[in-house]
């Protein structure tokens, strides 16, 4: 990236709802067990949002606790962007029920679809955005409700997926810190490969739709996983690239937390020790958009990061899109 005001992260907040389904709870429900769950995925317990919850909710709780870190209130933000694929509908956007709701008058507000990868697209966004004059403090959120795209009956999805947000205030810091370098891309030839049909302009929610189970996300794991694994070790290598670094100049590696078994094979590909890896998807399995922020915001409050280290963030996810990005806390 080019040499205009350094950009970063000033502020982080999380939120994950109280209800925690176990592997156990899932045992009752579908043909599974722990020890497939745990072996295959490394997941242990994922949250899930009460009725009376929807993303922008979840979103809420973790925007407020940013602002608090950053020392801000919602009227010093001039842009806030949520990263979702479970808006609280179609429209108005997650971004401007959050934006009134905090009192952020005047802000821009736009959500962002790119699945698992959107907070790394969000941050690149906000980045350019603030780097170029344009704004000057954004909110980015990851959060989605995952549960309630997820079909409870089908073992090869439900054991998967939890309900989550993250969210970071970007704007300027010191020189030598913030963002070095971004690398996003797509593929959107594998599309149909994790997709939710349903609901849009090609398949409009009708009995149809509903009784063929068309509004639940549908996934092609095993092919998932070999994109998965492709680009983290690819993407990683990349923005290092960018950034003029190299493997072990990465102190903390903060990737999606979609499989242990995917995080495992970035870790071997860049010879990262455990210690310099986030791990929480036992906790929350994938919450897709608020998976990295949700495993960065946790780094941050136990104290894993100091000023000056340089963090890694990669994802990967439905469109199919991948997001990497080096950050230097
Ligand atoms: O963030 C979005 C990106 N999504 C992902 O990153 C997911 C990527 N994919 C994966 O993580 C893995 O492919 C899965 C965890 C989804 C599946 O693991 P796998 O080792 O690829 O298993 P598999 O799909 O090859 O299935 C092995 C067997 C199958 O049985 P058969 O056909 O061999 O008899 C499945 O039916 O495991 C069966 N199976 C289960 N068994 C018990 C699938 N789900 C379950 C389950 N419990 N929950």
């Amino acid at each position: 990236m080019n040499n205009l005001r350094p950009v970063g992260v000033i502020g982080t907040g999380k939120y994950v709802p109280e209800k925690i389904l176990t592997n156990s709870d899932l045992e009752k429900m579908v043909d599974t067990n722990d020890e497939w769950i745990v072996s295959r995925t490394g997941i242990k317990e994922r949250h899930i949002a009460a009725p009376d919850q929807a993303t922008s909710d979840l979103a809420y709780e973790a925007a407020i606790k940013a602002l608090e870190s950053a020392g801000m209130t919602g009227s010093d933000l001039d842009l806030i962007i949520v990263a979702t694929i479970t808006p609280d509908s179609a429209f108005p956007s997650t971004a401007c029920i959050l934006q009134d709701k905090l009192g952020a008058k005047g802000a821009a507000a736009f959500d962002l679809s790119a699945a698992c990868s959107g907070f790394v697209y969000g941050l690149a966004t906000a980045t350019s955005f603030i780097k170029s004059g344009l704004y000057n403090n954004a909110l980015v959120i990851g959060a989605d409700c995952l549960s309630r795209i997820t079909d409870y009956t089908d073992r090869n999805t439900c054991v998967l997926f939890g309900d989550g947000a993250g969210a970071v205030i970007v704007g300027e810091v010191p020189e030598g810190r913030g963002f070095k370098s971004f690398d996003l891309g797509a593929e959107g030839a594998g599309g149909s490969l994790l997709q939710l049909e349903g609901g849009g302009s090609r398949l409009p929610a009708s009995a149809e739709t509903i009784e063929n189970k068309k509004h639940y996300i549908y996934m092609n794991g095993r092919e998932v996983f070999k994109f998965a694994v492709r680009v983290m070790g690819t993407a990683t290598l990349e923005v290092l690239n960018k950034a003029g670094l190299d493997r072990s100049d990465v102190d903390l590696f903060v990737p999606h937390q979609a499989n242990i078994r995917i995080i495992q094979s970035a870790m071997q590909r860049l010879d990262l020790p455990e210690e310099k890896v986030v791990v929480n998807v036992d906790k929350y399995a994938n919450t897709s958009a608020a998976s990295i922020p949700l495993a960065l915001v946790e780094a941050a409050e136990e104290g894993r990061m100091k000023a000056g280290d340089t963090v890694l963030m990669v994802g990967f996810g439905g469109g199919l899109t991948w997001g990497a990005s080096v950050l230097v806390w």
